[in-house]
């Protein structure tokens, strides 16, 4: 998709994804102490205002600026500062060696694109600092629910770190996330994530 259509999308719903964050990015970045944090592909902002609220310095990327408007108006009503950038992250050059976080959640890209996309969010990590990737596994197709159906945007653990050069991998692997099924009414179906964290030396 692209920023247009992400535009319309945004555009198109109260809240296309939910105020509260993922729960893999509670759950991996809950015990951090705060530091600079980069959230490529922030959307809506849940996580970028989440980790505000936490006490770090968040910067947010997104090509939507509906998408980044609305994150805006979740900060502001969170009483959270979150610097929010609108630009393509193909192309956006993050500050090298500054972030002691970087985020990627559920950027579906094609193979090339993410692969340029994650060697710029290792070297925006200082020393020490954490990448944790997320997104739609290929599994997901025939085992989960949900999330793009085009395979040449799904990820595996194996696909991710071999983008990640220099980096410690401390966990690789496909996780499960229970989605809201709306039938049976009030079951849930799971859906397939890759879950990345890998660290700076
Ligand atoms: C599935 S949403 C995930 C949003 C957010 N990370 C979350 O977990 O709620 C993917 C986001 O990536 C953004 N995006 C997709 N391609 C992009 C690109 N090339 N540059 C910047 N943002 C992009 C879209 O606008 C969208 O907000």
């Amino acid at each position: 998709m692209d920023s247009q259509e992400w535009d319309r999308r945004y555009a198109s719903a109260d809240l296309v994804w939910t105020a509260e964050p993922n729960r893999f990015v509670v759950a991996e970045l809950a015990d951090l102490a705060p530091g600079r944090a980069l959230d490529l592909g922030a959307g809506e902002g849940r996580n970028a205002v989440w980790l505000a609220t936490r006490g770090w310095q968040v910067t947010a990327v997104d090509f939507s600026a509906v998408g980044l408007d609305k994150g805006r108006r979740l900060a502001a009503a969170r009483g959270a500062a979150v610097d929010w950038v609108h630009a393509d992250r193909r192309e956006y050059q993050p500050q090298a060696a500054a972030f002691q976080l970087v985020l990627a959640a559920y950027l579906q890209l094609r193979a090339d694109e993410l692969d340029g996309v994650l060697r710029g969010a290792v070297t925006a990590l200082a020393p020490g600092g954490l990448l944790l990737v997320v997104g739609h596994d290929l599994a997901n197709l025939t085992e989960g629910t949900g999330g793009p159906q085009d395979p040449a945007v799904l990820y595996t653990p194996e696909g991710i770190t071999r983008s990640l050069d220099g980096l410690t991998i401390m966990r690789a692997e496909r996780v499960r996330r229970p989605v809201a099924a709306n039938s049976p009414p009030g079951g849930h179906r799971e859906a397939v994530d890759t879950l990345v964290r890998a660290i700076r030396g």
